[in-house]
């Protein structure tokens, strides 16, 4: 599997949203930050897009992600956060930071999840909130032409898509409390192969499932759908997966960031 190097994805991320509305996400997380100004932290913050939704309903905003190029549009548009390069294992800021830690679409470029949770535990206060929201191929509802035409991308993201019970699971044994998971956005598509390839689906930066499979396993995908040139269907789901820290903090402080 090839690593995602969103430094060139980042002058195209944001097609994505001029695609989708994302309206069930937006609305999941507008109810996980809540009333009360929280001091809240997205991981794998990127181009700023959720950072900048959540500006008037938080007092405090903070962002990090690995990649330069995506902070620096998301400096544009998240201007009242602040926003640093670091990498989800080992998050720069002090324990009990915040009353909200969130990611969208990031959690399952991670290398060690695990990690990553437990350093949401050290940074949350008591009673702090975490959220994640996500695809879960492994659940096996979803359809997607991505995964018909280029196989190799589904095996690659059963791998790296953790499934929503073993998300919990990691919550729990990071001391988190009452971890659930619902489906918050259900995004059935149809496009022609012409209208795809007009909006830039067929780019490879589009979408991480084309940046993770090797050149010659998406050349054999682009040949058979320029050959069966075929309605592109997808029928995807995102799972919020979300938790409380519990009253007593189990988490040693700097055991996650061991690398
Ligand atoms: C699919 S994008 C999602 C961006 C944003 N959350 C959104 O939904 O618009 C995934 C982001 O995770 C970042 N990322 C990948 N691995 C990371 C890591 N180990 N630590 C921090 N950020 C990481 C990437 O640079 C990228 O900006």
């Amino acid at each position: 599997m090839r690593p995602v190097d969103y430094d060139r994805v980042a002058a195209v991320f944001d097609e994505r949203y001029a695609r989708n509305r994302y309206d069930g996400t937006e609305s999941a997380l507008l109810q996980f930050i809540g009333a009360g100004r929280p001091a809240t932290l997205e991981a794998g913050c990127g181009t700023g897009h959720w950072l900048a939704r959540i500006a008037p309903q938080v007092e405090v905003a903070a962002g990090f992600d690995l990649s330069m190029n995506m902070l620096e549009r998301a400096r544009g548009v998240a201007i009242q956060a602040a926003l640093v390069r670091a990498t989800a294992e080992r998050i720069p800021f002090d324990a009990g930071s915040f009353d909200r830690a969130f990611a969208i679409n990031a959690l399952h470029h991670f290398a060690d999840p695990a990690a990553f949770i437990r350093e949401c535990q050290r940074v949350l206060r008591v009673g702090g909130k975490f959220m994640t929201i996500g695809l879960d191929p492994n659940a096996g509802r979803d359809q997607w032409w991505v995964h018909d035409y280029f196989p190799a991308a589904l095996e690659a993201d059963r791998q790296r898509y953790l499934p929503a019970e073993r998300i919990r699971d990691l919550l729990e044994a990071a001391g988190f409390i009452e971890p659930q998971t619902r489906v918050t956005e259900h995004m059935p598509a149809e496009r022609s192969f012409e209208q795809a390839e007009r909006e830039g689906l067929l780019d490879r930066r589009s979408t991480s499932q084309l940046m993770v499979i090797s050149d010659e396993e998406f050349a054999e995908g682009m040949r058979r759908l320029r050959a069966e040139q075929p309605v592109l269907r997808a029928d995807l789901r995102l799972y919020a997966t979300s938790a409380r820290v519990g009253d007593r903090h189990s988490y040693i402080p700097g055991a996650a960031a061991v690398h």
